[in-house]
């Protein structure tokens, strides 16, 4: 599925575009040597924009003659897409690596890539280079454009080659986009993050925040619609704040009516909300719309005023609980979940008790769950306090029951519903079962026939399993 995306950057376009016709000589001789297409993987770690940095990526070098493999084994270039948010990531990466290397010893030929947000930190590019010398190109956030760039690089020296930018101000997209599903599509309406909550890595490997232009957002989701897309996902690390460092600034609401207006798009979804800037209008909109889901993620993070603001979350719990009482008495059907992070300096039992009583009280429809993971860099990793994990392990566990319990209530309310769902994929444990999403992004599993995929039906929703249902199309 290859579409192109738009630009505000036209001459750095053509110029990785002619980048695009050399790298593909170099691609075409290893056809030549290989006797064979050869093959790509690429490896997403991470979130959804990351997700979506991979499909720009495989977008690039399917272009350039790569055919795209699920199993690296089978490749003969592995691009890793890493995230850094918490340290299991990036142990998880390190751990693969090994692997790799030990394939690259029996294939000499395999280039090994790896980019994303933990190659913005100078800690892990010294470690590359001091342990894990078998990788060829290494890169960063800012740019993932260059790629084809690299590449010719890449295959015309044998050192390793780093690229790492700290900051950029470009939006380059008029490049190919090789999109996972036909039916759905995430995009980027604004790139990094200003928020600076003490725990988070965000703002230093994804940079400040940048909004794209509305205009070329509406022409991307125009296109995609044309492509055959009926749901889009607008991505932000804080959607709310959209648009506030435009040269004509718009709210993130102005800019969702004018995506509710295109023609064929049938659903429009957004991620991640701030609990501090999400504003009546945004409130107002959702109600009157009929494309906007009806689900809102909503990370609250802890429940104690006084984590809250060590967090420098900028909203208390009473502030939290009105505004989802707000929402939710404006739109009554709508799911809210959360992300929820234990452990966090100086937490004691008590303050998760805190957390607790917003979970009970908000009754949220799904949370992640998430141990406080230290991050070099971030106010938070100096805090002295740092928590025993036995306490951690403690709260954690009781958080999680409280969390499984309450969406568990709440999924079996709707039990007996007939509900519209996107038909997204076979199921993957009974190919006779295809697995439909609903408007509040819980998952249903009903009979019915591979060609559905990407059509909205209606479905009875028979028999609630705690987290998802089964039942049939009416
Ligand atoms: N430790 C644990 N969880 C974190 N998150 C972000 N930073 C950390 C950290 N240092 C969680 C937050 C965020 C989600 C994407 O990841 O809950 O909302
Ligand atoms: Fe996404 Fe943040 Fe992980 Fe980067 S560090 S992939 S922005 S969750």
């Amino acid at each position: 599925m290859t579409q192109y995306t738009s630009t505000n950057d036209e001459r750095e376009s053509a110029l990785q575009r002619e980048y695009m016709q050399k790298a593909a000589g170099y691609v075409s001789d290893l056809r030549e040597n290989l006797g064979r297409s050869p093959r790509c993987c690429v490896v997403t770690f991470g979130c959804q924009m990351n997700a979506r940095d991979s499909e720009k990526l495989l977008g690039i070098l399917t272009q350039i003659g790569y055919v795209s493999t699920d199993k690296e084994e089978e490749a003969d270039f592995v691009i890793y897409n890493t995230c850094t948010v918490r340290d299991n990531a990036n142990q998880r990466v390190y751990g693969r690596l090994g692997f790799l290397n030990n394939l690259k010893s029996k294939k000499p030929h395999l280039k090994i890539a790896l980019c994303g947000c933990m190659m913005q930190e100078q800690s892990v590019i010294e470690k590359i280079k001091k342990s894990y010398r078998f990788v060829d190109l290494i890169f960063g956030t800012h740019n993932i454009f260059k790629l084809a760039q690299l590449l010719v690089t890449m295959f015309e020296n044998q050192e390793m080659i780093i690229d790492i930018w700290q900051e950029t101000d470009q939006i380059v997209e008029e490049l190919p986009v090789s999109r996972k599903y036909p039916y759905k599509s995430g995009v980027n309406i604004m790139f990094g993050c200003n928020n600076f909550c003490s725990y988070c890595i965000v703002p230093y490997v994804r940079g400040r925040e940048r909004s794209r232009d509305p205009k070329e957002i509406i022409r991307e989701i125009e296109r995609l619609v044309a492509d055959g897309v009926v749901e889009v996902m607008l991505l932000g690390q804080n959607v709310n704040s959209y648009g506030m460092n435009l040269d004509v600034p718009m709210s993130f609401a102005q800019l969702l009516q004018e995506v509710e207006q295109i023609d064929g798009l049938k659903r429009i979804r957004f991620m991640t909300s701030h609990p501090k800037d999400l504003s009546d209008e945004l409130i107002e909109v959702m109600k009157k719309s009929d494309k906007i889901c009806r689900h809102l993620h909503l990370p609250l993070q802890a429940g104690s005023d006084r984590i809250l603001s060590a967090m420098n979350r900028r909203y208390t719990k009473a502030q939290y609980l009105s505004l989802v009482d707000k929402i939710k008495s404006a739109i009554p059907d709508i799911a809210i979940t959360t992300d929820i992070i234990v452990g966090f300096p100086g937490e004691t039992l008590q303050d998760v008790e805190e957390t607790i009583d917003v979970v009970r009280r908000v009754q949220f429809d799904n949370a992640f769950t998430f141990i406080y993971s230290k991050r070099t860099g971030t106010p938070a990793a100096a805090m002295e306090n740092q928590v025993s994990d036995a306490v951690v392990r403690e709260g954690f566990d009781k958080l999680l029951k409280t969390v499984q319990d309450t969406a568990r209530e709440r999924a079996a309310l709707l039990q007996g519903q007939t509900m519209e769902a996107l038909v997204e994929e076979v199921n993957e444990q009974d190919s006779s079962l295809m697995t439909g999403r609903l408007s509040n992004n819980m998952l249903v599993h009903f009979p019915a026939d591979q060609s559905m995929i990407g059509q909205l039906v209606d479905v009875s929703l028979d028999v609630c399993h705690g987290f998802y249902y089964t039942g049939h199309i009416v």
